[in-house]
């Protein structure tokens, strides 16, 4: 997007460099494992957001924090690349870039290792600096790699300007319920849903009960990701999508893919369920390339699979083979 031009989403969130190395199994402490596979990528919970919603037909804007480093020069040409309006992010004289170590094992399973450098050194002037682009949007996109006193600030702008607020409370941490009442969306998956409820999320009735628990504490909506498939839950509906059957790569993003894809559905005027369905395929065609950022499917993509579902919304038993 150009400029001078008024971001449907803001994106308040992360930025860093993933180094992702993929190797037959996972290092355990001390070991020395030989990978076969190296991907250097931006990342970061803000940009994977930003890219993604980009990628769906968005006009976004990213709010965020790098060092003066040549990596991160390259992480904001990059964004721009890809559309994003990156007027709103810092860059941090006295920190690096922020780095995230990713090994992944051939059946998927991750380990992540990250230094947040400039990232935790977001303030909320930084947030004040991007008020006119924030009270502007109709959707705020956050996570919780940045500061919390941040992500309090860039949500009450936006809620107060009349913005649709959408949380993917990642990393996995309680939160206080002046954040939690102010949300119109929250998307965590099962871990980060133990963090904020207590409730060991295991399947779709474990998931109901820990979006039951985040709806009384105040949020509008919340959509659970459980293992099997996500559970989305408003004061007038509940949704079940099972995941869909695919030949799974990576499912790293696969989480971001659908928080930005629910804030471009929403900026759209859609309903939560309409909206989760869009994300939810949104997500499954992130699990079919290796890496975040690669994995983040454009709009034809998504809308090509949404044509070919059933009149339920959800696919026919047995998921179809293409
Ligand atoms: N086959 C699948 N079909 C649909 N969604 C999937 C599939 N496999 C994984 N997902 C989705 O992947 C996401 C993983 O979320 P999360 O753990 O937040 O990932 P991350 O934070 O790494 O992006 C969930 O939304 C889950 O529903
Ligand atoms: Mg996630």
């Amino acid at each position: 997007m150009a400029a001078d031009e008024q971001a449907d989403i803001v994106v308040v969130g992360g930025i860093n460099t993933d180094f992702l190395v993929q190797g037959p199994r996972l290092p355990a402490p001390g070991d020395n494992v030989r990978g076969h596979l190296f991907l250097e990528s931006l990342g970061g919970k803000g940009a994977n957001g930003a890219v993604g919603a980009a990628r769906l037909g968005a006009r976004v804007a990213l709010v965020g924090r790098v060092g003066m480093d040549a990596r991160g020069l390259a992480l904001l040409e990059q964004l721009e690349g890809e559309g994003v309006d990156v007027g709103a992010v810092a860059r941090d004289s006295g920190e690096l870039t922020g780095v995230v170590l990713e090994m992944v094992d051939e059946a998927g399973r991750s380990q992540t290792l990250c230094a947040p450098g400039a990232n935790r050194c977001m303030t909320v002037e930084d947030v004040m600096r991007a008020e006119e682009r924030l009270s502007a949007a109709r959707v705020l996109l956050a996570q919780l790699e940045v500061p919390l006193e941040v992500v309090s600030a860039a949500v009450h702008i936006a809620r107060a300007a009349g913005s649709r607020v959408v949380l993917d409370p990642a990393p996995a941490m309680d939160l206080p319920e002046d954040l939690l009442e102010a949300v119109h969306v929250i998307r965590p998956n099962a871990r980060e849903a133990e963090a904020l409820t207590g409730v060991e999320v295991r399947d779709r009735d474990s998931a109901r009960r820990a979006a039951e628990n985040l709806l009384r504490r105040g949020v509008g909506g919340a959509v659970v990701a459980s293992p099997g498939g996500s559970l989305v839950l408003s004061s007038e509906e509940e949704l079940w999508l099972p995941d869909v059957a695919l030949e799974r790569a990576d499912t790293t993003g696969a989480g971001d893919a659908f928080c930005a894809a629910l804030a471009v559905a929403l900026a759209e005027g859609k309903s939560l369920p309409e909206a989760a369905r869009f994300a939810h395929e949104a997500s499954a065609l992130a699990t079919l390339r290796l890496g975040a950022l690669a994995g983040l499917p454009n709009r034809e993509q998504v809308e090509a699979r949404l044509a070919r579902l059933g009149p339920s919304g959800t696919w026919p038993e047995p998921a179809p083979h293409h």
